[in-house]
């Protein structure tokens, strides 16, 4: 049967675009996806031997101020009361992070009241003015002083992007946030939690539909000619690739994740420890059972799942994680918005189709705009499809 809809990318964008097409429109909808399984980075898998959720694209914790994107979400899952907390080694010390009145007081070696450590950072990042930073070590200095940023900072940022930080552009970076206060909770948002039956069976409720048909290990470019001018699509891969890299390909930075069964119950005490030494090659290590206390009777005793992370420029083949956005990188972004535009029935969302990072609450909450301000129109008044 043709369907009304073809949805190019079953993660979170794509599945809430195809969710509310087949729900409130009554639409046929069709979702390809080149991997063997749904869901996107997104993904997670129980690991077969000790029964620990493994989040395979890294690390994904949800979190939300967005009430409608709350209630949406909720439909199909409940959260755990899980709240993240980030540590960060450096020196054989273990600090708390982001950059807390508990970090600056173990760094420096004594109590600091708030008033006394924004009065300390405020002094040591006066040796640089911001507006006359050139390179990103200069900036990180002129906002939180010099020896923060060589601790907490400096190696991190050169093994994120394989590049001193003196030959990094300024605007890598618009804030470091410090907290003068001991609050180590990682986000601000007001929800935020874990699904508690983990992030596969969410994203398969969200599919689970009759008028939903997801197929698996299919390119769209294999069997775009079936589709393209013939039916609306919502096309959630790089849009770059679209369009043949005809403007050049845009730049990303991927991660290698190596993952290893350990003989411990726990390995590190918490799910996310930093790297923040240069001379670690990784950058951080995830231990996921930490993610879920409550399932711990569920867990094998006497081992535990880590996963190495380490970061690098993607190169084709790689999976991409981060859009690096250089000039040259924003400059082919804007003709391919172009081409983007002029393509008759088709629409570009999600973090591949628009070369921007988005968490998961952001993704569902542009497809739900998507969906209210351009799909909906197009399907029930005839509104043009932009
Ligand atoms: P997503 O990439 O998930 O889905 C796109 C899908 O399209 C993929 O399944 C792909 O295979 C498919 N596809 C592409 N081209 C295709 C083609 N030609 N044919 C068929 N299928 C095609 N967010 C958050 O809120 N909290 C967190 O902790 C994290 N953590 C995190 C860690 C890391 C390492 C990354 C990279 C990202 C996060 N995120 C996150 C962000 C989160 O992963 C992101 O919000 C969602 O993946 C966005 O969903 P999309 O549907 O836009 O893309």
């Amino acid at each position: 049967m043709k369907p009304d809809l073809v949805v190019v990318g079953s993660g979170f964008f794509g599945l809430t675009i195809a969710e509310r097409c087949a729900e409130e429109l009554g639409l046929e909808v069709l979702v390809l996806e080149r991997r063997s399984h749904l869901g996107g980075n997104a993904y997670s898998e129980k690991d077969p031997e000790t029964g620990i959720e493994v989040h395979k694209y890294g690390a994904h914790l949800f979190h939300t101020s967005n009430e409608k994107v709350w209630e949406y979400v909720n439909r199909f899952t409940s959260f755990t009361d899980y709240k993240h907390r980030v540590f960060g080694k450096y020196q054989g010390q273990v600090y708390s992070l982001p950059m807390n009145l508990g970090l600056i007081n173990q760094f420096f070696g004594r109590s600091h009241t708030p008033d006394e450590a924004r009065a300390l950072i405020k002094e040591q990042a006066s040796e640089i003015a911001t507006e006359d930073a050139s390179n990103l070590e200069e900036k990180a200095i002129s906002l939180i002083g010099r020896p923060l940023y060589e601790a907490f900072i400096k190696g991190y940022t050169a093994k994120q992007w394989q590049t001193d930080p003196t030959e990094l552009s300024p605007d890598i970076i618009t804030r470091l946030p410090v907290r003068y206060t001991f609050e180590n909770r990682w986000f601000n948002d007001t929800h935020e939690g874990l699904p508690v039956d983990g992030y596969t069976a969410w994203l398969e409720r969200m599919a689970d539909h009759p008028r939903i048909t997801v197929q698996l290990e299919t390119d769209f470019f294999d069997v775009a000619e079936e589709f393209k001018g013939k039916v609306p699509i919502v096309y959630t891969g790089p849009v770059d690739e679209y369009f043949n890299n005809s403007e050049g390909r845009l730049s990303w930075r991927t991660v290698d994740l190596e993952e290893s069964v350990v003989d411990v119950d726990d390995f590190q005490g918490t799910g996310v420890i930093n790297y923040n030494d240069q001379d670690v090659p990784y950058t951080r290590i995830i231990e996921f059972k930490h993610f879920h206390p409550e399932r711990e009777k569920t867990h094998l005793p006497g081992k535990t799942v880590i996963v190495h992370e380490y970061s690098r420029f993607a190169q084709e083949g790689d999976e991409p994680y981060y859009p690096i956005n250089t000039a040259e990188d924003r400059a082919k972004l804007l003709k391919y918005r172009e081409l983007a535009k002029a393509e008759p029935m088709v629409l570009f969302g999600g973090r591949l189709g628009t070369y921007k990072y988005l968490d998961m609450h952001m993704a569902i909450g542009s497809a739900l705009s998507m969906f209210n301000n351009v799909l909906t129109p197009h399907f029930t008044e005839g509104a043009e499809l932009t």
